[in-house]
Order: C-alpha cells, then structure tokens, then sequence
C-alpha cells in the first residue's frame, strides 16, 4: 500500500496477515540466524502458525498497542521491524527487529529503525523507546548503540529460551535525546 525508501534498493512496508505465505518463506531463511537469540521465527514454523503471527499485529495495530513493518530487499521480504509493546498513554514503546542473513551489513534495521522511532516521537509524541537483547547479541545491541540509545540495565535470567534463562539488557533513548 505505501512503501519507505531505506536505500535505492530496499523499502520498509507493512507486514500483514495476507503476506503469511511470503513471511513464512522468509522466516524460513531467517531461522538460522534469528532462532540462537529469540522465539521469533519458531512461532511461525507453518502458514497457519505464519497467519498467526501477521494476525496478531494486526490486531495490536487496531488497539494502538503493536505494529509490523517488512524490509524488501530487491523485492525480497529480507527482514523487518516491530513495535513488539506501543503505549500511547504513558509515552513508552518497545521496538524489536530481525534480518535474514542474506540482507545483514547493509544498515537496513538502522534506517528502518530511525524511522519508528521518528514515528513514535515526532507524529505520536511518545516520550521513550526501548530496546531489549541479549547480552551476548553484539550485533543487536551494536544496533542500539548506533541509533543513540543508552544501555540502562540488565534483567537477570528474564526469559526461557534454548533451555535455558537468558538476561536480558534494556536499552532506551528519549525524545529529547532524539535528532
Ligand atoms: C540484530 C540484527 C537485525 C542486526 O543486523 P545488522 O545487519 O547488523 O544491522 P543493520 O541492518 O543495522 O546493519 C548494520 C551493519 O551494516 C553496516 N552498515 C553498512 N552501511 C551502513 C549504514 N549506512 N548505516 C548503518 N550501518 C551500516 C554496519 O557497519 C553494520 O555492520 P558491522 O556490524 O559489521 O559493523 C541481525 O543480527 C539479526 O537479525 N539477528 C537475529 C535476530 C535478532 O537478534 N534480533 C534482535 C533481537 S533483540
């Protein structure tokens, strides 16, 4: 429907319930390198578990409270970005991402980050923006660092993932820290 150019070749768009069979191929490639951090990929291991997943952002985009957005790479659905948690009320968001290895080290969860959080705080005047890894995701928390986000914390032993606990580390930036 609209489409954000993030480099000549790649664009951010949303990511709906009717593209699950696209989303499903794409998380296919995108197991290897998203399933050592998150249970992300492993909730959509088929089209009815994929539709699931698109269903229920969208369902969170109808109560303001989560949004889905895809990154196409060449036309290639190659990654993408959420508001995993949008709260207009208290001025707080959470925002997630993931890539498919192929479309890595290009600096396109960057630019499509930069674009949720000038969303959040510039149209939706929210206050704070979130960014919780793991500890031991370099490449996820170099991406906070790199949007400007400072490192506030670490919950410890905060999810069940890989049988075992993980830490999680918080990351945030304000809106006054935001330019
Ligand atoms: C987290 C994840 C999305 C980061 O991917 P990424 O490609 O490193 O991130 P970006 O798209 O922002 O690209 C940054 C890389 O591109 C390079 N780059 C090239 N041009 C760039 C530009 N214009 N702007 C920013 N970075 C650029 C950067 O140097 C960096 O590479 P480096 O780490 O080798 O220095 C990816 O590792 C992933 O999907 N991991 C699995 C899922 C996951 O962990 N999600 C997060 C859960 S908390």
């Amino acid at each position: 429907m609209f489409s954000i150019d993030l480099t000549e070749s790649a664009q951010l768009r949303p990511l709906e319930p009717w593209q699950a069979k696209e989303f499903l191929a794409h998380m296919d490639r995108a197991r290897e390198t998203v399933d050592p951090w998150i249970p992300w990929a492993s909730r959509s291991h088929d089209l009815a578990s994929a539709t699931a997943t698109l269903q229920r952002y969208a369902d969170g985009t109808a109560r303001d409270a989560q949004r889905l957005y895809g990154i196409w790479l060449d036309g290639t659905l190659v990654g993408g970005t959420m508001f995993v948690a949008f709260d207009a009320e208290v001025g707080n968001c959470e925002i997630g991402v993931w890539l498919e290895p192929a479309a890595t080290g290009r600096g396109l969860v960057t630019r499509a980050v930069r674009v949720l959080i000038d969303w959040a705080f510039r149209t939706r005047g929210l206050h704070r923006a979130e960014w919780h890894c793991n500890p031991d995701n370099v490449d996820s928390s170099n991406v906070a660092r790199r949007l400007g986000m400072k490192r506030e914390g670490l919950l410890r032993e905060a999810y069940p993932w890989n049988g075992k606990r993980n830490d999680t580390e918080i990351w945030a930036i304000l809106a006054h820290e935001w330019n």
